[in-house]
């Protein structure tokens, strides 16, 4: 087994502010970013703050920025790097800090529960849903999200620009709402709720020019930004162009 010294810098602070502190940690064969930042506080650091779980990239909890880029600290093996580079672990960016590496995600509960839930389809009993395989499996890709708001922070549209927060839902809930008005048994418009206009007036989805970087970070490897948000942008615009709804929309203007 090889055991080698790397070079780590750290953010130490809280939300009054912070500063980058070097360590220098032993690293062993088949190792995580996680791994080092146990025996960090194991045995230098006994206050650094880390939030994980499962350690197995199933909990969603370990997110932060390992040199700048979105990652689960469980899932970046220290095989990524090169023993002569210093890695630099710092919290998720787009989130306000509330110590050493944890942030507070809280923004993300409140985009949560703006989406409106599945609405059950009127007079079939739970039990008696039937659905097309080919739909299950879109939305079976949706549901492996394990909530580690990685897409939520790397997405310029907040990630500077904390004044889009209000208006913009993020890609994982825009991805929520796709699952949702993909689904052949959400009988949202019967119940008055059109999912499309309200992915553009109400959760932003117009912010998003697809750059794809959610998807680029995904641990899930979702394909949020081809499977979930273009498709959705493409349902918003053809219900904005189709000339019955333009019709309906004139005449309860009047
Ligand atoms: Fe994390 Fe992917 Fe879910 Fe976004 S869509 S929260 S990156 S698992
Ligand atoms: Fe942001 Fe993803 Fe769109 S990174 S801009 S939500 S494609
Ligand atoms: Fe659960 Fe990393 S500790 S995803």
């Amino acid at each position: 087994m090889s055991t080698y010294d790397a070079s780590f810098r750290v953010w130490r602070g809280d939300a009054e502010g912070g500063e980058l502190r070097d360590f220098t940690v032993e690293v062993n064969d088949g190792e995580v970013v996680l791994d080092i930042v146990h025996r960090l506080q194991a045995t230098q650091a006994s206050d650094l703050a880390v939030r994980w779980n499962c350690k197995a990239g199933k909990c969603g909890s370990c997110s932060a920025e390992i040199n700048g880029r979105p990652r689960l600290l469980c899932m970046t093996r220290m095989s990524t790097f090169d023993p002569s580079e210093t890695i630099t672990i710092t919290p998720l960016r787009a989130f306000p800090v509330v110590r050493d590496l944890v942030t507070d995600v809280s923004f993300n509960y409140r985009k949560a529960r703006e989406v409106p839930a599945f609405v059950p389809p009127e007079g079939v009993p739970a039990g008696a849903y039937r659905m097309q395989q080919i739909d299950v499996e879109r939305s079976q890709e949706f549901r492996k999200c394990i909530e580690c708001f990685l897409c939520q922070d790397t997405c310029h549209v907040v990630r500077d620009h904390e004044e889009n927060k209000v208006a913009f839902a993020g890609p994982r809930f825009l991805m929520r709402v796709a699952e949702l008005d993909m689904h052949p048994l959400d009988a949202a418009a019967e119940a008055g709720l059109d999912r499309k206009r309200t992915a553009q007036d109400e959760h932003g989805l117009g912010h998003c020019n697809i750059t794809k970087c959610c998807t680029e970070v995904c641990p899930e490897g979702i394909k949020i930004t081809d499977n979930a948000l273009i498709p959705l942008k493409e349902r918003a615009v053809d219900r904005k162009y189709d000339p019955l709804v333009w019709l309906g929309s004139r005449i309860r203007r009047r």
